[in-house]
């Protein structure tokens, strides 16, 4: 089910025009020449542009060239050879290209080989497993990719290439509906990626354990579905694994009504996506195991609908946490933070040292950062950095926002101990964010409210449907420990 066509990616320290690709792709900086005469003449004709995202289309001896603008050689960076891999990718295929060759720039370092490699596989995904008209029917997609490089980048083309498909396994799970994707089929993903890997193990708990954990703010949310919910956790234990434990937390509503403070119809079909932070956790796991990185973690994700009908959590329900403290719900659209609570301290109590959380948490989050952003809330500075150097290097890019005890103050019940809706339109991502700390407790923590920029990112390697935004964060936060 989740098997998709696999690219071959290789590299080669050939000439790119050396190698049998149907296509080959030059990039240009500006204020420079091409190598090859008929390239420069494009250039020299104004046809051809330096500038990043430009791309012109030659044919050089019966060969296809496309020559991509790469801008001034000082701004040059991981995300803009993504862009311009992903550009040249996306005209390849419309071209009907099977085989693509990048002639890498000179002196490119492992991250611009992996950003190429990242940028062409990420540009390759595709979502048509539910298109059956001939008219819709794609044509071939890109089957092979060699970059060619002025050294030996085989281990940074490796990587990347586990990487790319990881995001893009997470975009399946973000664009398969939710009849398909259902918290069941979460987890039987999470079995499937720890059955491949002897250094993974997994856990899938029900309903009745949820309930038999104390969990009483996630078994609310999941009360009013009959499709059963799941707590899925993942172990991960690499050769050589030292340092603090990784604690990953993914909310993964499957699908999100609201409940009975039911969401409007317009955009309630994108709520699907309302388990992106779990699906970026799942495959970021299946990645750093593929990869064998020597660090241990463990990763919870928490899988539910939230749903209306006669057995729904009903507005001021009061609800007890597994850590003892209390919940009035007072809105059920606020599920996301209900479900976190609980994974959160599930996943201190298995062992987590340092945890990072992914959730389409807030709509404020969307109008404050737009699809830009993630916005990053932290108890803890050191790991902020961490966190913050992580997306630096992915361009899964974060802002952080601040913490303060008079927000703290908004998510104090009237009847409970906290509510899970402070007054409307009062930093609506800050103080879900409150409440979750309330759940990380003592333990460095960083939430990223990722409801921006999950899906319809416009990022020309994921402009529509699921991002797969974190994984790429996720590997790279992992890498940086180990
Ligand atoms: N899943 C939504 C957040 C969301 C909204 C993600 C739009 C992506 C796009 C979340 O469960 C939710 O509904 N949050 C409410 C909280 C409010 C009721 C306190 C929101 O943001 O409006
Ligand atoms: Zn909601
Ligand atoms: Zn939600």
């Amino acid at each position: 089910m989740y098997a998709r066509e696999r690219m071959e990616v290789s590299s080669s320290t050939s000439p790119a025009e050396e190698t049998t690709a149907d296509t080959v792709v030059v990039g240009v900086f500006e204020g420079e020449q091409a190598a090859q005469a008929p390239l420069q003449a494009l250039l020299d004709s104004g046809e051809a542009k330096r500038k990043a995202g430009s791309l012109a289309l030659t044919h050089i001896d019966g060969r296809r060239f496309l020559l991509a603008g790469l801008g001034s050689r000082e701004d040059f960076d991981a995300e803009q050879a993504r862009v311009a891999a992903a550009v040249a990718a996306r005209r390849a295929i419309e071209l009907g290209s099977q085989s693509l060759s990048w002639d890498a720039p000179a002196g490119a370092d492992e991250r611009i080989i992996g950003a190429l490699v990242e940028g062409t596989v990420l540009a390759s995904y595709r979502f048509d497993r539910y298109r059956t008209h001939d008219e819709d029917e794609p044509g071939p997609t890109l089957e092979q990719l060699t970059v060619c490089a002025d050294a030996d980048r085989g281990a940074a083309v490796a990587r990347a290439v586990v990487i790319g498909e990881a995001v893009n396994a997470a975009r399946v799970l973000q664009d398969t509906p939710a009849n398909d994707m259902t918290p069941s089929d979460l987890a039987a993903r999470a079995t499937e990626l720890a059955a491949a890997n002897p250094n993974l193990e997994v856990k899938v708990e029900g309903r009745e354990e949820i309930i038999a954990r104390g969990m009483g703010a996630f078994a609310a949310v999941a009360q009013g579905t009959a499709q059963e919910p799941a707590l899925i956790t993942l172990r991960y234990s690499g050769a050589d694994g030292s340092g603090p434990v990784l604690g990953f937390v993914g909310k993964a509503v499957t699908f999100d009504s609201g409940g009975i403070s039911i969401k409007p119809a317009a955009t309630m079909d994108e709520m699907k996506f309302d388990m992106s932070g779990g699906a970026a956790v799942i495959e970021a796991v299946g990645a750093i195991a593929r990869l064998g990185l020597p660090v241990r973690l463990v990763a919870v994700v928490g899988a539910t609908e939230n749903l209306i009908g006669e057995r729904a959590v009903k507005p001021g329900d009061i609800v007890r946490t597994m850590s003892g403290l209390t919940i009035e719900i007072n809105n059920t659209d606020a599920e996301g933070r209900l479900v976190l609570a609980d994974c959160l301290a599930h996943a201190v109590n298995e062992g987590a040292e340092r945890l990072v959380d992914l959730a389409t948490l807030t709509g404020a989050i969307v109008i404050a950062l737009g699809s830009t952003y993630a916005g990053m809330m932290s108890n803890d500075d050191a790991w902020a950095a961490e966190v913050q150097a992580a997306a630096d290097a992915t361009g899964e890019l974060v802002w952080r926002m601040p913490l303060h005890p008079e927000f703290k103050k908004l998510v104090k019940g009237k009847y409970a101990d906290l509510n899970n809706a402070p007054e409307r339109g009062k930093g609506g991502a800050i103080t879900a964010a409150e409440l979750l700390a309330r759940f990380a407790g003592e333990t460095p923590w960083a939430h990223l409210d990722i409801a921006g920029t999950a899906w319809d990112l416009g990022r020309s390697y994921a402009a529509k449907g699921g991002s797969g935004f974190g994984v790429r964060l996720l590997v790279e936060l992992a890498s940086a420990h180990s």
